[in-house]
């Protein structure tokens, strides 16, 4: 179902002192706005964050999860796991996983149907780098993230599929999309999507933009048709920036 999202994606960042503080922060200046909220704490966190934020509009996520259900996977955190600490929404296929941690398109399809097998609702990560930007080559690149990992599912399975796109080239530099070049690759993801599926599936998914989004930026940006909502880093980790972007809506 297409809704307005705006996600915070807290990174490796906040230990259970400072997460407390944000949380409460959050708690605080927390109001009703026209935008779903979430808020992706690291692991250490969860729990703490889920039980603080549980009667708030404000949904706790994770950043990550493992294919497999249970085993020899050293570090790892499993679906289950997640859902026994209360959380219903994980991100997937982080630029940084892929880049640091080698996820790779079918290492992530393993871990959406693995998502979608216990009933989470997946924020699918993807976007170029700065090189196919500069050569042209980003919806092609988009376009083989997206359907390597994703177009083995069935159109029901998008019920449960956020989609946001991240230049690589924007995460943590400043420098973020224009609102043109962010409407301009959302509409070619839905087009993407109508292909496969057709428009009622397209039109049924929200496709979130992530790369230096920041509240003089926000507005912009989430007025263009294609675009419904944020996936946020930096400005996450401070509550009134955050508000600011959730009521950029
Ligand atoms: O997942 C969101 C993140 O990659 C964007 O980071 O700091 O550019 O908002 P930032």
């Amino acid at each position: 179902m297409r809704k307005n999202i705006v996600a915070g994606n807290w990174k490796m960042n906040n230990d259970l002192v400072q997460t407390a503080s944000l949380l409460n922060d959050l708690q605080a200046k927390e109001k009703t706005s026209n935008a779903e909220v979430m808020v992706a704490p690291t692991f250490t966190n969860l729990y703490l964050a889920y039980e603080t934020l549980k009667t708030s509009s404000i949904e706790v996520i994770a950043q990550n999860m493992h294919f497999a259900e249970s085993g020899a996977y050293t570090g790892e955190i499993s679906a289950s796991m997640l859902k026994s600490v209360g959380i219903k929404t994980v991100i997937l296929g982080h630029s940084e996983r892929r880049e640091y941690f080698n996820e790779t398109d079918e290492s992530l399809a393993k871990k959406v149907d693995t998502a979608l097998a216990h009933d989470l609702r997946v924020i699918f990560c993807f976007g170029e780098v700065l090189a196919d930007r500069k050569s042209d080559n980003q919806e092609a690149v988009v376009e083989s993230q997206i359907s390597n990992a994703l177009f083995h599912l069935n159109a029901d399975a998008f019920k449960n599929i956020v989609l946001a796109y991240e230049p690589v080239w924007a995460i943590g530099t400043g420098e973020t999309a224009s609102p043109e070049q962010a409407q301009d690759m959302h509409a070619f993801i839905r087009k993407t999507l109508a292909t496969k599926y057709g428009s009622d599936v397209a039109n049924s998914v929200s496709i979130l933009y992530g790369g230096s989004c920041k509240p003089g930026n926000a507005k912009e940006i989430f007025s263009k048709p294609d675009v419904d909502g944020g996936l946020i880093g930096g400005a996450a980790l401070n509550a009134d920036d955050f508000f600011a972007i959730v009521n950029a809506f």
